[in-house]
């Protein structure tokens, strides 16, 4: 099956992005290698103009967002690792795609409604348009599986129904584009603030005590956990559940760093004297999971020439798959001349 997943190039990338995308797209590029299909990953500056933003810092979030990826583990031989705007297709099939998308659904979207909301000047036509351009995006790849978190569970019903609209109305017998499926985490798909764990991990509304970078050093790891809400039971009890919001999130970061079962990990911390011995344990395996990127982020981040061929060399082979797609669009849509 084919992959495809964006990611955003804004924001400094976090504990919850780590665990919930980041480390699924690699776990999706060995998967696929396997099975002998392609992975696409793509930074997804497009969407990034979407809401007020600087275009001198556009490009360095691009890079920044690149050097990650590929200090996590993608791996630009074996995954097609690209800058959206590279590809002009993507445009282009956002644009034909109009023409089956309702615009009550796009109206509806919750991420439009919060967003919107959130704008102080300008409220753009494209922040309503962005899960058109988000359906191009998987469509022109005809790929199967998309590995996202829980907030885009929306958007991809959306591309779905899209996809399914465009078959029915154009494809006549044939399914020229694929309807794909989500894949959303099981594991640390909910990673929250450290500091206020009834909320998500998050750039942009979370708190900076309670949010672990990707770069944050060793000492810095080490005083957020340290400073993580729990709870003031009484004697301290770690177990998960919803009225243990603060230890349920560090039993469930735990598991994901260690790759073990939250309720494996939550059994081997019940006899524990405090919530100290977890923080403690929470601390180790953050940083055991972290150094190695941070390490490896700098070298990659530092040539920026070298950045720039991984995207041109993902981007041509990106364009190959996209264009023979739009290819068919267009000649099932009786767009242009005839083919
Ligand atoms: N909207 C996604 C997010 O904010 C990013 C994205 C853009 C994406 N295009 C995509 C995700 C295509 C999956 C597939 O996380």
């Amino acid at each position: 099956m084919r992959i495809f997943s964006g990611i955003q190039p804004t924001g400094r990338k976090h504990l919850g992005n780590y665990i919930g995308a980041i480390r699924q797209y690699v776990e999706g590029q060995e998967r696929s290698a396997a099975s002998g299909h392609d992975s696409l990953y793509c930074i997804v500056d497009l969407h990034a103009i979407t809401v007020a933003y600087e275009p001198t810092e556009l490009r360095e979030r691009t890079y920044d967002t690149l050097a990650i990826l590929v200090a996590a583990g993608l791996d630009p031989q074996r995954s097609i690792l690209f800058r959206q705007a590279d590809v002009q297709e993507h445009a282009e099939l956002c644009w034909l795609l109009s023409s089956v998308t309702a615009l009550g659904e796009l109206n509806r979207m919750h991420q439009f409604r919060d967003k919107s909301l959130a704008q102080r000047e300008l409220v753009s036509a494209g922040l309503l348009f962005y899960p058109v351009l988000q359906a191009a995006d998987v469509l022109a790849y005809r790929a199967g599986e998309v590995p996202v978190g829980e907030d885009q569970r929306e958007h991809l019903e959306l591309m779905r129904d899209i996809a399914r609209r465009f078959n029915a109305r154009f494809g006549g017998e044939r399914e020229i584009l694929v309807v794909p499926e989500h894949r959303i985490p099981a594991v640390g798909a909910r990673i929250m603030d450290l500091q206020d764990p009834t909320r998500k991990m998050s750039t942009t509304g979370g708190s900076e005590e309670g949010t672990v970078y990707v770069l944050d050093d060793a000492k810095t790891i080490e005083k957020k956990v340290k400073r993580a809400v729990t709870d003031s039971e009484d004697p301290p009890v770690i177990r998960r559940g919803p009225d243990k919001q603060g230890v349920t999130n560090l039993v469930d970061i735990l598991a994901a760093c260690t790759g073990r079962e939250p309720d494996a990990v939550a059994a081997e911390f019940a006899q524990a004297r405090g919530y100290g011995d977890l923080k403690a344990a929470v601390a180790e395996a953050v940083i055991a999971e972290l150094t190695p990127v941070r390490e490896r982020y700098a070298d990659l981040r530092s040539d920026e020439r070298a950045l720039e061929e991984i995207l041109g060399a993902g981007a041509a082979r990106a364009r190959e798959i996209a264009r023979a797609t739009l290819a068919e669009v267009r000649a099932a849509m009786g767009v242009g001349p005839a083919a």
